[in-house]
């Protein structure tokens, strides 16, 4: 037993330390009582949102997926749906929009050309910037509009910095161009172009030794076609002097169309 004063030195020394509760003859887990003032934990932690990321797929893959899946699709809108969920082509993942076609899917005359560019991947629709004009200029000359006419690219996503595509993932893209072409099934192909004329006619020849003459072209589906390639609008505009030679295809794709009785505007 501790006789008073000696009690009393005691709390006094326990109340200048800071004491000032009793120990109770129940425990507490004071860790408990701070996590009971704790927001509750989030049951799923949340995903970290971040540009999407490319997958890592072989050529070969790309190349096999992209043919099962163009094959598929029977309708033009299906071919676009079936590119939407394509995961072979990384620049689908630095690209705006898909570019897909724009003009007539009826018409006789397809154009193909390479790979949209800043304007093309803003509004979603292949050559409208000052390349495109200028191809809406040079075919308006022999009477063709996008009435008369469909156009694509060989690649549907922007390059970035507009760079040209890569051998690999113009091969990656290629059936869908191949499908594409079948489904609007034209007469006659102009390759826009040296990517498309490389990639679609293959060999050795550039578009210097390989334009303007027509060619026999068998679709996948084994459609007849005449296919022709002209120089790129944008080649044009960084070196005029070969417009002349231009013109000379342009004539030779009017007098060839006006022969297979291809109904042309007369808008001069
Ligand atoms: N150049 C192309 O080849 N295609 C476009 O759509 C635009 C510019």
């Amino acid at each position: 037993m501790i006789d008073s004063p000696k009690l009393n030195t005691l709390l006094s020394i326990y109340k200048d330390a800071g004491v000032d509760e009793v120990i109770s003859p129940t425990s507490h887990n004071r860790f408990r009582e701070i996590e009971d003032t704790l927001p509750p934990a989030p049951l799923v932690l949340e995903e970290k949102k971040g540009p999407p990321i490319a997958p890592l797929i072989s050529p070969k893959v790309a190349y096999a997926t992209a043919n099962t899946s163009a094959q598929s699709a029977q309708t033009l809108e299906e071919l676009k749906t079936a590119l939407m969920a394509f995961e072979g082509c990384a620049l689908k993942y630095t690209a705006t929009n898909l570019v897909f076609g724009d003009g007539n899917p009826k018409a006789r005359v397809m154009l193909i050309g390479e790979a949209p560019g800043a304007d093309e991947d803003r509004l979603g629709l292949p050559f409208v910037g000052q390349s495109g004009q200028l191809l809406d200029k040079m075919f308006a000359a022999i009477g063709l509009t996008r009435q008369e006419f469909y156009i694509t690219n060989i690649i549907p996503w922007r390059p970035p910095g507009n760079r040209q595509p890569t051998p690999a993932e113009a091969d990656a893209c290629l059936p869908f161009v191949r499908r594409h072409i079948d489904l609007v099934s034209p007469d006659f192909l102009i390759l826009v172009g040296g990517t498309a004329t490389k990639t679609l006619l293959g060999g050795r020849d550039g578009i210097m030794r390989l334009r303007g003459s027509w060619k026999d072209y068998t679709s996948e589906a084994g459609k007849k076609m005449k296919v022709i390639a002209i120089f790129h609008p944008a080649y044009l505009l960084r070196s005029p002097g070969q417009k002349r030679e231009l013109w000379l295809d342009l004539i030779k794709i009017k007098h060839s169309l006006i022969n297979a009785g291809v109904e042309l505007k007369n808008l001069l």
